[in-house]
């Protein structure tokens, strides 16, 4: 052999050798399949009606075709962003999502370290199987407090100054009319009282009569001015989660919002609706270039993030995702979703001939059915 055959021999393609336990997000959905119950599993999944809004929020992402360029000369694509003030390795929050311990005993203190070791950050629900003290706790990255706002208004404020206490540094507002039509939690007959979802609520926490609002709708919920009103009070910057429209997205900053989430909770709330995708040209359009935008609901894949920013946000939440990570293997399977995700995002870039995230525009595509 010569001394060139031998070089070439040792620069073997390794390409695809990995010591990880987990090496897409499709093996981690399975592993999660594994160790669910089924009646877990339905409550990971289930949407509302017969689940088109679920459907629709990731096979849209399918309509978008890119245009890929040649000789772009790109190299290492840069990932990493700042939204909202917060540095970013990806343009990623992890999404709240409530009565997590169904998936993982260490449930959101999980998920924070997880967002901390992989550099994004975590939004906790008010919902969440821990206190909101506890996650704060747990890691440096949780910092935006998902509460819905409903019920007495003083309330809805003395529990923001909780959170603004235990270190949160934006709220996440959320509006929630009333119950969901979840047909497998209505046929399974789901109750996570195991798990808990009132764990903020009673000795040493907030007001009960808090939650009873939440999960009663006993009194006429909250309108655009009394959400105004609660904003301009809030000992912390609100980002209004929910947003589908371009008319909420200007009610939403004219109530004095720092941000927009542009939402449908994962097809969670009412099915019949267009998915986040279709809508997040018209809301980028009305809000102007400088609001921040956030999306969530159907975000499967890195190439659903690029899209996502091409098409006006500053950066995505996965929800269920992050439910998957953490049921296949707590802590460790939440940092591979968020790693995975990123190797994706960084080759899209790349075949995309983008060298950062900043360089991403509707100019990526070949067809993008959602202009307006
Ligand atoms: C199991 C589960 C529980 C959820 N609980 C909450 C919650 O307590 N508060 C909230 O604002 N959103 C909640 N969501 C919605 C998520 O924050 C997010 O909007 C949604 O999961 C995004 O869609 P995706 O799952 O397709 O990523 C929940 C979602 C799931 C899957």
């Amino acid at each position: 052999m010569t001394t060139q055959q031998a070089e070439a021999r040792a620069i073997f393609d390794d390409r695809f050798g990995s010591s990880e336990r987990f090496t897409t997000i499709r093996g981690i959905t399975k592993a999660a399949r594994h160790v669910l119950s089924e009646s877990a599993w339905d409550y990971l999944w289930t949407g509302t009606g017969a689940e088109t809004t679920v459907e629709r929020n990731s096979a849209k992402f399918d309509e978008l075709l890119w245009e890929v360029p040649l000789f772009a000369g790109v190299r290492n694509p840069d990932t990493s962003t700042t939204v909202l003030g917060y540095d970013l390795s990806l343009p990623l929050f992890t999404a709240p999502f409530g009565q997590e311990a169904t998936f993982h005993v260490d449930g959101h203190l999980a998920v924070g370290r997880a967002a901390e070791r992989t550099g994004v950050q975590q939004m906790v629900p008010v919902a969440a199987s821990y206190r909101l003290e506890d996650i704060a706790a747990a890691s440096n990255a949780a910092h935006l407090y998902q509460m819905t706002l409903v019920g007495d208004e003083e309330l809805v404020l003395e529990m923001m100054h909780r959170a603004k206490a235990a270190g949160y540094t934006h709220i996440v507002a959320t509006y929630s009319p009333i119950r969901q039509w979840r047909e497998r939690l209505i046929e399974n007959r789901f109750a996570s009282r195991s798990t808990g979802d009132n764990v903020n609520f009673g000795a040493g926490g907030s007001d009960p009569a808090g939650l009873q609002e939440l999960i009663e709708f006993t009194r006429p919920r909250y309108t655009w001015v009394d959400a105004a009103r609660v904003i301009a009070r809030a000992p912390l910057p609100v980002i209004v989660k929910g947003v589908h429209s371009a008319a909420d997205a200007l009610a939403a900053q004219d109530a004095g919002a720092v941000g927009i989430y542009v939402s449908n909770y994962g097809g969670r709330t009412i099915d019949r609706t267009l998915s986040t995708i279709e809508v997040l040209p018209e809301v980028r359009a009305a809000v102007g270039p400088e609001m921040p935008i956030i999306i969530d609901s159907g975000i499967r894949r890195g190439s659903d993030i690029a899209a996502a920013v091409a098409l006006g946000a500053d950066a995505v939440a996965i929800g269920r995702l992050t439910a998957l990570g953490l049921a296949a293997d707590g802590e460790d399977g939440v940092a591979r979703v968020i790693e995975i995700l990123k190797q994706e995002l960084w080759m899209t870039l790349g075949h995309l001939g983008c060298s950062s995230i900043d360089e991403l525009s509707p100019n990526v595509f070949r067809r993008n059915p959602f202009a307006v």
